[in-house]
Order: C-alpha cells, then structure tokens, then sequence
C-alpha cells in the first residue's frame, strides 16, 4: 500500500489532476497496487484566506510519503514568486529532489514545428540538476533605488551537488539511453569556474562508465541542435538554470507544454512529480486544458514508486490515443473536455 501527497494547487492544477489520479487508478487496478492518496490544499487560494503557505507539519508528512503529486503553481492574486519560493521551491529544496527528470518525447500523431522531424527524431531525457545553481537564493542589493545600485545573484555549486547529478545521468544514460550517450551542456567558455567544475567531475566520474559515450554542447547551441538536429540527444546532463530553459524549448518540439511531464527526484527519499506547464489562470474551471502532461507525470510517479509496468501502461495509453488521432490538438482548440481526455486515456489503459 503506497502512500501519495496529492498537491492540485493552482488554477487548472485541481482539474489535470483530477484525470491523472483518475489514469493512475486504472492503471494501479490493472496492475494490481492499492495506494492512499491525501490530498493537500496547498497553493494561492489557502495562501489569501490564511496568509500561509504550507504549515511547518506539512514537509515532515511529506517526508513519509511514497510520492508527491503537484498540479500547477501560480495565482494571479498572489506576487510572482511567493508561490513558486513557498511551495514549489520549498519541497524541492526541502526534501533535497536533486534532480529534475524531464523527457522529450514526441508522440506519435502529435504536431512539432520542427519541419521533417518525427518521433523517431525527438525522444531523449534532460537531467536538470534541482537544487543549486542560480536557485540557491544567495544574493543581495544595496543601494536600491540609487544610481549606485547593485545586486547579486550567485551561481553556487558544490562537488556534491554535481556529482551526485553527474552520477545520477551516467546511470541513467546506462539503464535507458537509446545511443547509450550523454551529453553534457554547459557554457564552460565563460563560466571558468563553475562550469570548469562540472567539466572535471563529467570527465572524472565518467571513466566509471566505459560503456556511455561522453559529449558536450554550449547551452546556446544546444538551443540550435534542438531545432535542427534533435535526433544528436539521448540524455542531457545540465545545471539547474539552463535545465529550466532548453526544457521549456524541448516541451515546444515534443507538441508543446500540454505534454511535457517532469519528476523533481531524491534517488535516496521523496520525489515529486509534475507538469511542467503552468496554472493558466485564465482557463481555471473551464474543463477545456488538455490533461495529458498531467497523466504522463502520473506515469512517471508510478514508476518512480516501484511501478514501471504501470508506468509502461500509461505511457502506451497515451501514445495509442495521440497516434490514433483521437487529440487532434494539444491546445484548448481540440474541442475536447479536460474530463474527456481523462476518460479516453482511462479507457485505453483499461483496454491494454
Ligand atoms: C519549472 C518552473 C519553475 C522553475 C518556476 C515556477 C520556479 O519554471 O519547473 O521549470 O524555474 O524551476
Ligand atoms: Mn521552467
């Protein structure tokens, strides 16, 4: 019996959530788990009407789940920021998730802008490291508001902190890499210390792994590779910053945010999974957000848990149904209903 944190917060957050649970119960039945999940109501509403964010109890429960599950953060009556430090922010750090999984996978029947290019072309993992980096929060400004104003914003890293993701995508690279080749993304050009540091520990850490196959690429033409030759990437290792841009540029070739899943993983404790995409205020309760990167962070979650065959199912599921044609659009001008989608993806696992 495993024990999940359900965390809808935001916006659509409640409503894509909702169909994931609603998958990963079909999926649990037909492989045979039971799980408890409890939910949370965590996020901008309960930050207005209490002035909290989480209460301090909050992260030791979460210490004793098998997972988190997070909808969306981000309200529009709360100051950007203050949700994603308290909440999103916090369990990542908190709970020391460092590393952020996030596959680019193009399904098939699913439209990328990238002309000529197919699934065949765009299918490979980025490992974000998650808790250091430019996110460190070490800063700080004097003399606001004057001509002689500074601010700081440090880019911290640590021989820990990037070996452990360092390690963490070799072995990966060696469990799912397709080409068995990882590629290590950095501006070591100009970050000569910093960057230097993550080359020396790829390099070091690498002779451990005769069998992957080491690369580089600079962070901007990474961006480059991604448009003209995504098919070059198997697993991408990168630091927390570029880690959040090219997935966002990734989320685009693989159709879009509407099916960019992610996991914020601690290999030795507590991870979460989610979306990547946001909390679209402006749809909230319309039932028209297609849930599918919803459902895919559910599939992660249950592999991540000790469930990889339920994983497999919802994955397949959501391929079928895309390669089917059955979602002609990812965006909210597919005329299908947030709930439908659910059901459709429901089904098809029932159907496997
Ligand atoms: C993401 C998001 C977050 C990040 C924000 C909301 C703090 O953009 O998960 O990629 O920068 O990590
Ligand atoms: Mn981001």
């Amino acid at each position: 019996m495993y024990k999940i944190a359900v965390i809808p917060a935001d916006g659509i957050g409640p409503e894509v959530t909702r169909e994931a649970m609603k998958v990963l119960a079909v999926a649990a039945g037909k492989v045979g788990f039971k799980y408890e999940a409890v939910e949370y109501d965590f996020g901008g509403d309960r930050y207005l009407r209490t002035g909290e964010i989480m209460p301090a109890s909050a992260l030791d429960e979460m210490r004793q789940v098998d997972a988190i599950y997070l909808g969306a953060v981000g309200h529009p009556d709360v100051a950007p920021g203050v949700l994603e430090h308290g909440l999103l922010l916090k369990v990542r750090f908190e709970l020391d998730q460092y590393i952020n999984l996030r596959p680019v996978k193009l399904y098939p029947g699913v439209w990328t802008p990238i002309k000529d290019k197919g699934p065949e072309h765009i299918n490979f993992l980025v490992v974000r490291e998650n808790t250091e980096c430019l996110y460190c929060g070490i800063g700080g400004s004097m003399h606001k508001g004057t001509d002689m104003e500074v601010a700081t914003q440090v880019m911290l890293y640590t021989r820990k902190g990037v070996e452990r993701c360092i390690r963490y995508a070799y072995d990966l690279t060696r469990k799912k890499g397709r080409e068995k080749k990882l590629t290590l993304v950095d501006k070591a050009n100009v970050l000569t210390y910093g960057h230097e540091l993550w080359g020396r520990v790829f390099a070091e850490v690498g002779e451990e792994y005769p069998d992957v196959k080491q690369d580089h690429a600079y962070v901007d033409a990474c961006c480059m590779w991604f448009v003209k030759n995504p098919e070059w990437f198997d697993v991408i290792v990168t630091c927390n910053m570029f880690g959040d841009i090219i997935t966002d540029l990734g989320a685009m070739i693989q159709g879009g945010m509407g099916v960019a899943a992610s996991g914020n993983i601690n290999p030795e404790g507590v991870s979460m999974f989610e979306p990547i995409h946001g909390s679209a205020p402006k749809y909230t309760g319309m039932n028209v957000i297609n849930p599918l990167a919803a459902i895919c962070a559910a599939g992660m979650m249950a592999e991540y848990i000790g469930e990889p065959k339920a994983g497999d199912l919802i994955d397949q599921a959501v391929s079928n149904t895309l390669g089917a044609g059955k979602i002609p659009d990812l965006s909210v001008k597919s005329g299908l209903k947030t709930d439908q989608i659910g059901d459709m993806i429901a089904q098809a696992v029932a159907d496997l």
